[in-house]
């Protein structure tokens, strides 16, 4: 009996266990990159990182949303830069920086790091940040970029607004210029006031 109950269920979780199990990579390196068409799945599957063209746009974007609902994209690389075509590669460099290329081999987007890395990895985590670390680095104070502190117009839990008083990096969101266009639209931000805070009051 209890061997019948361990094959029927056995049986049944199967194919539960093949769907689940993630057969799209979170990572890119130097050695494998992705190219319009194709994606990263962060482990936990919650998030994609891939191409899209918003609502009536041309435009090609390299973008992050939430797997059960893919119009809901949290994240835009290139909001400024669209791609005319669906030849879009994004790589990560052997100095660690993240690159949006077109099919003339152009950067149209790329991330920046003031460190270089000994083996560069790009991975999408499970809380959509998508980040540039050495090797197996899992102390967010050490990677070497992250989408976490180029917000778009979506905050998502773990993010930070304002000031990071150490890189002077201010962290902000703002809002898509429509529903056809991520691109940022001025007048609709949401900063935290800079006068605000202590250490600027000692210039004060
Ligand atoms: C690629 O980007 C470069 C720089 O923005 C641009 O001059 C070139 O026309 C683009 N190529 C294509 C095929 O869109
Ligand atoms: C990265 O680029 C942003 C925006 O251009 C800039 O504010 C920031 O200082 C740069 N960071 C580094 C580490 O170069
Ligand atoms: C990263 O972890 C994997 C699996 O745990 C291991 O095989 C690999 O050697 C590690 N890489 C580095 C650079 O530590």
């Amino acid at each position: 009996m209890q061997a019948l109950r361990s094959i029927f269920v056995c049986s049944f979780l199967f194919p539960f266990l093949r769907i689940s199990t993630p057969t799209t990579p979170d990572t890119i390196t130097p050695n494998r990159y992705i190219r319009d068409g194709e994606s990263l799945v962060s482990a936990g599957g919650s998030f994609e990182l891939g191409f899209f063209s918003p609502g009536k746009s041309n435009g090609r974007y390299l973008g992050i949303w939430y797997t059960v609902d893919t119009e809901a994209v949290v994240w835009v690389a290139n909001r400024e830069t669209p791609l005319g075509d669906t030849s879009g590669v994004l790589k990560v460099t052997e100095q660690g920086v993240l690159v949006l290329l077109n099919s003339s081999n152009s950067i149209v987007w790329s991330s920046n790091t003031s460190r270089t890395a000994g083996n560069p990895v790009s991975q999408l985590l499970d809380s959509g940040n998508l980040v540039v670390k050495d090797g197996n680095e899992t102390n967010p104070v050490n990677f070497l970029w992250q989408s976490f502190d180029y917000l778009c117009d979506t905050f998502l839990p773990e993010m930070k607004l304002g000031w990071d008083l150490v890189t002077g990096l201010e962290r902000y969101v703002s809002s898509w210029r429509s529903k056809d266009d991520p691109a940022a639209r001025g007048e609709f931000s949401l900063r935290i006031d800079h006068r605000g805070f202590p250490q600027a009051d000692v210039d004060g």
